[in-house]
């Protein structure tokens, strides 16, 4: 799809730009002509991501952005509809991970934490976007889940994660549902695990081509960014791999 240039002229605002699955997205999409506004938080992991995906590229502009801040991701938005007039696509590529107490054991902080990352960042960027993609008629919003979020296995020591990530699914659904008749879709993938340099270090034993391959992930994604996906809203899709 990438090479095809399927996506030309788009604007498309990805969050966790300097992430594992974000810089890999981002590469794609340019790749694939679209013009991607990338959230980031720390200059030199966007600077590493020009690097990543070719160097300096007038297509890629960054907006430093705590994404849990709604003035923050306000002004972001303002910022790219001031500048190219239109936001074609959301991809709500944040999120983070923390485990290993039963909820029992959970502490506030990690509460949260994951609930404001996974879940509220994602909320902010969604209200931000839809009143220009309404005005439009026309929009793609895509959320990251996780597999908890769908499965009872996996959430033992991870409840706040799961609840988070489970939050996420519903938040796209709802979306989904309040924008059926507005041109906008609103789709959300459920990773298992990724196959990412952190994951291969912190699992230490496991068989690593079994995880969710990062460039095949970017596939779906830029799919359901696509024209191609227009009669496509309110999916909850796993990409968990061979696992
Ligand atoms: N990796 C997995 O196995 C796995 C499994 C299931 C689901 N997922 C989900 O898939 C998505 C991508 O995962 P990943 O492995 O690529 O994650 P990652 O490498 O940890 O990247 C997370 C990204 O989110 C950014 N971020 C975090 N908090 C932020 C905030 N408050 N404001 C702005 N940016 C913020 C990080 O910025 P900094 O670089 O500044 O930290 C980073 O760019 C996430 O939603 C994750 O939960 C991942």
């Amino acid at each position: 799809m990438g090479s095809r240039r399927s996506l030309e002229g788009k604007i498309v605002l990805v969050t966790g730009a300097t992430g594992a699955l974000g810089r890999i997205v981002v590469r794609r999409l340019l790749d694939s002509g679209a013009v991607v506004a990338a959230a980031y938080r720390d200059e030199a992991k966007f600077q590493e991501l020009q690097d990543f995906v070719g160097g300096v590229k007038d297509a890629l502009i960054g907006f430093k952005t705590d994404v849990t801040s709604e003035a923050e991701v306000r002004q972001m938005v303002e910022g790219i509809l001031g500048r190219y007039g239109r936001i074609d696509a959301l991809l709500n590529l944040v999120g983070a991970y923390r485990g290993g107490a039963d909820i029992a054991a959970t502490s506030e902080d990690d509460w949260d934490f994951l609930l404001r990352t996974n879940l509220k960042s994602a909320f902010l960027c969604c209200r931000a976007v839809l009143p220009a993609m309404t005005k439009a008629g026309a929009g793609r919003i895509v959320c990251v889940a996780a597999r908890p979020a769908v499965e009872n296995k996996g959430r033992a020591k991870s409840g706040a994660y799961a609840v988070s990530k489970a939050g996420v699914v519903v938040l796209t659904e709802t979306i989904a549902e309040e924008t059926r008749k507005s041109g906008i879709t609103a789709n959300c993938i459920v990773p298992g695990t990724i196959d990412t340099p952190k994951n291969r270090t912190a699992i230490a034993g496991a068989d690593p081509s079994k995880w969710a391959d990062p460039e095949a992930i970017a596939e779906i994604l830029l799919f359901l960014v696509s024209d191609a996906a227009s009669v496509t809203s309110g999916a909850v899709i796993p990409v968990y791999g061979k696992s």
